[in-house]
């Protein structure tokens, strides 16, 4: 039985476009290739990454986070991988309209196991998602993959015993591992960069005059990367103070990120 939404008009989507919609929790991406439609999901087979964002060759893309090429026409995966899910178009006078209850070409259990942890010197709360169940429970320390980098994160909730894969929920980060005894130890020999790396931008954004304040920073577990919380207006001034600052921390990556959302009123 077919499931039909509508998700847009016909001259929104010209030859050459391509948009994204969330349709029933799912994100699909739309391609108008020379006149013809085609929906696939925007999560990439490999590790759900949003494919549709990927580069455009002919009918292949291309994933951008670790180069998954698919057939959109086709939901063809080029590697050694599941098919990405596809779904009827249909056009009905100017309307576009998706079938989402059939899929095409799709791999029906390409569902993950979702996990639900914290990470982050701000305590980010996010879903992590892994293809395999991994066994852990409230409280681990795991290793994650955000877009931020390799990180440690707290465990808050595991999928329960016996729960299947779900095809729903939708991660926006990897769950790795459980954190062993190395990883431990690595995140001792990182040290704490936390005083130096403050002190060094303070400097950098005094010297430039610039009207915001770094109030936290911390080292990602993967060693090369660091984050400077800061309060104050976005600035494109912060390009090249981050470009300073990672010459003085070894080339380290650095970004600046705004912490947001504080309430400012006086008490
Ligand atoms: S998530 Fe798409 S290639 Fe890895």
């Amino acid at each position: 039985m077919s499931q039909l939404i509508r998700v847009d008009q016909t001259d929104q989507l010209p030859a050459g476009a391509r948009k994204l919609y969330t349709v029933e929790n799912r994100q699909i991406a739309i391609f108008n290739l020379s006149g013809t439609l085609y929906a696939v999901d925007n999560h990439c087979t490999h590790r759900d990454g949003p494919v549709g964002a990927g580069e455009l060759n002919d009918v292949v893309i291309t994933c951008p986070w670790h180069g998954w090429r698919f057939n959109v026409t086709s939901g063809h995966c080029l590697e050694d991988g599941p098919d990405l899910r596809c779904y009827p178009v249909h056009v009905e006078g100017n309307d576009v309209l998706i079938d989402v209850a059939t899929t095409v070409g799709s791999n029906s259990d390409d569902g993950i196991y979702c996990y639900l942890v914290r990470y982050g010197a701000l305590g980010h709360v996010g879903r992590v998602g892994s293809i395999n169940r991994v066994p852990c429970r409230r409280g681990d320390r795991v290793v994650v993959n955000t877009d931020r980098g390799v990180e440690l994160a707290e465990l808050l909730e595991a999928p329960k015993d016996g729960a299947g894969r779900s095809s729903q929920e939708r991660p926006t980060a990897e769950l790795l591992r459980v954190a062993t005894d190395e990883d431990r130890q690595q995140e001792v020999d990182l040290g704490d960069l936390h005083e130096e790396v403050l002190k060094a931008s303070e400097e950098l954004i005094s010297q430039r005059g610039l009207s915001i304040t770094a109030v936290d920073a911390e080292q990602l577990f993967d060693g090369q990367t660091i984050i400077v919380y800061y309060l104050g207006e976005s600035t494109e001034k912060l390009g090249p103070v981050a470009v300073e600052l990672s010459k003085t921390l070894e080339n380290r990556r650095v970004q600046f990120q705004p912490i947001e959302n504080i309430d400012s009123t006086e008490p």
